[in-house]
C-alpha cells in the first residue's frame, strides 16, 4: 500500500476550555482540506469527569481522540511533567507532521515544549513536528497566573502563532518574535459558538430550571486565586447574592469550586440542584453540576448577564452581545472590554456590583462584535496549514 501523501495533524486538547477551539479545526480539515491533511484528537486526560470531557466532545461532533494520556489531576509540576513523559512516547510512535496547541492550559505548553524538542528517527518524514499554537498573544501580564506562564513559553518556542485579534501581534513582537511566524486568523471558539447556538437553542435547560431569558443571571467560577481563598470566595459570593436579590443566578459549579465552597463551609450561601429539577428558586444563588457545551451556550445567550473568571466566557459573552462582569483584576482580552460587552470588575463587593451595572449599560449602548470573529477561523488556520505542508 502507497503510504499517504497527505500531512498529519495531531490536534491536542487537555481540559474543558480546550475542545471548542479544536473542533473548528477538526471541521475544516475533513470539509475543506481531505487529500492534502488527515486529521487526529490526542486527549492528555487533564480534565477527566464526564461533565468535564466526553460530553463536549458529543455535542461538537468531535469523534473520541485516537490517544488519551489519561494523566489526571496532579500539582503543576507533577500534571506537566506527567503529559510530557506520556507525550513524548506517543510522538515517537505516530510521528506527525504538525501538532496543534491551543489556549494556555497546562497540556498547551507540556506538549508544546515535547513536541518541538522531538527528534523523529531517521526514517521519518522530517525532523520534528511543526508546531502551531492556536490563540497566541493573548496577555493579562500577570505572572502570577499559571496560564500566562504557560501562554509566554507556548508562544516563545511554536513554529506558527494563530492569533484571535490583532492586539495579540503587537503583544507577540514586544517579546522579540517574528512576524512572519504570525497569522491572524480570527477565533475559532466563535466558529464552535455559531455552529452550535442552533442546536444550543433547542435545549429544554430553561423549561427544567423554571428560569425565563433575560430572567436570571449565570456565574462561572473556578480560579485558585478566587476560589482557594476563603475570603476571596465569601466575598464573591455575598456580592453575588446581593446582586440576585430579585432574580436567580446559576452557579454551574467546576468540581474545584464546589469542593472549596464546602470545605470553607460556604454550603449554605448556595442552593444545590440535582437534576432533574423540580422547583428552582425565583432568586439567589443556585448551585448545579457543570453544564454542557450546548446548555453552556443556551444559558449564556438566554441570560441578563454573566458573571465569570473565565476567559473565554468573556469572548463568547461579547460575541452574543450579553453583558458580562469579569471577576479579576485583569484580562489577556482587553478587546472584549475595549469593542465588547465586558468590564472588568475585581473581586470587591463594590467592584462586582457597580460592574454589574456597568455592563448593563454597555450592552444596552450597543457593542461590536471584533474583527474575524465571524465563523470562519477554523478555514483560515487550514488553509495556513495548507501553504506551510506544501513547502517545507
Ligand atoms: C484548568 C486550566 C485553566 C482553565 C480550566 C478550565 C491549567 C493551569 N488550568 O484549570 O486555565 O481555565 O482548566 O476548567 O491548566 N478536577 C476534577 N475533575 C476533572 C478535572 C479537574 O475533579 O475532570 C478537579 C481536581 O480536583 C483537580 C482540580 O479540579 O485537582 C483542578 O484541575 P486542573 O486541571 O489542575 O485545573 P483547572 O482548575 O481545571
Amino acid at each position: 500500500m502507497a503510504a499517504s501523501t497527505a500531512a498529519r495533524v495531531q490536534l491536542v486538547a487537555g481540559a474543558r476550555p480546550n475542545y471548542m477551539k479544536i473542533a473548528p479545526i477538526y471541521w475544516a480539515i475533513a470539509e475543506h482540506a481531505r487529500g492534502s491533511l488527515d486529521v487526529e484528537l490526542l486527549h492528555t486526560g487533564q480534565h477527566y469527569d464526564a461533565s468535564m470531557s466526553d460530553a463536549f466532545f458529543r455535542e461538537l461532533h468531535l469523534p473520541e481522540p485516537e490517544v488519551n494520556l489519561r494523566v489526571g489531576s496532579g500539582s503543576h509540576a507533577v500534571q506537566t511533567a506527567r503529559i510530557m513523559a506520556a507525550y513524548e512516547e506517543v510522538l515517537l510512535e505516530r510521528r506527525p507532521d504538525v501538532v496543534i496547541v491551543v489556549g494556555d492550559v497546562n497540556s498547551t505548553v507540556a506538549c508544546a515544549l515535547v513536541a518541538t524538542k522531538i527528534a523523529y528517527p531517521e526514517t521519518a518524514r522530517r525532523e520534528r513536528p511543526l508546531v502551531a499554537h492556536v490563540e497566541a498573544g493573548l496577555r493579562s501580564r500577570d505572572r502570577s497566573m499559571p496560564e500566562e506562564v504557560n501562554r509566554v513559553v507556548t508562544d516563545a518556542i511554536s513554529d506558527r502563532l494563530f492569533i484571535t485579534c490583532r492586539d495579540a501581534e503587537a503583544n507577540l513582537v514586544t517579546e522579540g518574535i517574528e512576524r512572519s511566524r504570525i497569522s491572524f486568523v480570527g477565533n475559532p471558539m466563535i466558529d464552535s459558538l455559531h455552529r452550535c447556538l442552533g442546536e444550543a437553542e433547542r435545549s429544554g435547560l430553561l423549561e427544567e430550571l423554571g428560569v425565563e431569558p433575560g430572567r436570571f443571571a449565570l456565574c462561572t467560577l473556578h480560579r485558585p486565586s478566587n476560589v482557594d481563598r476563603p475570603a476571596v470566595l465569601e466575598t464573591i459570593l455575598d456580592a453575588l447574592s446581593e446582586a440576585a436579590a430579585e432574580f436567580p443566578l446559576l452557579l454551574p459549579l467546576h468540581p474545584r469550586t464546589r469542593q472549596r465552597i464546602e470545605s470553607f463551609g460556604l454550603r449554605e450561601r448556595i442552593a444545590f440542584l440535582s437534576r432533574p429539577v423540580r422547583q428552582a428558586p425565583r432568586r439567589g444563588l443556585i448551585g448545579l453540576e457543570p453544564l454542557s457545551y450546548l446548555e453552556m451556550l443556551k444559558a449564556m445567550q438566554s441570560s441578563r448577564a454573566v458573571f465569570t473568571d473565565s476567559g473565554g466566557i468573556q469572548e463568547e459573552t461579547t460575541a452574543l452581545g450579553i453583558p458580562c462582569v469579569t471577576l479579576r483584576k485583569n484580562t489577556e482580552r482587553p478587546i472584549t472590554i475595549s469593542e465588547g460587552t465586558n468590564v472588568l470588575a475585581g473581586v470587591t463587593r463594590a467592584g462586582i456590583l457597580d460592574g454589574f451595572a456597568e455592563a448593563e449599560r454597555k450592552s444596552r449602548a450597543g457593542a461590536r462584535v471584533p474583527e474575524l470573529w465571524d465563523g470562519h477561523a477554523g478555514r483560515r488556520i487550514v488553509e495556513v496549514l495548507s501553504r506551510l505542508t506544501e513547502v517545507r
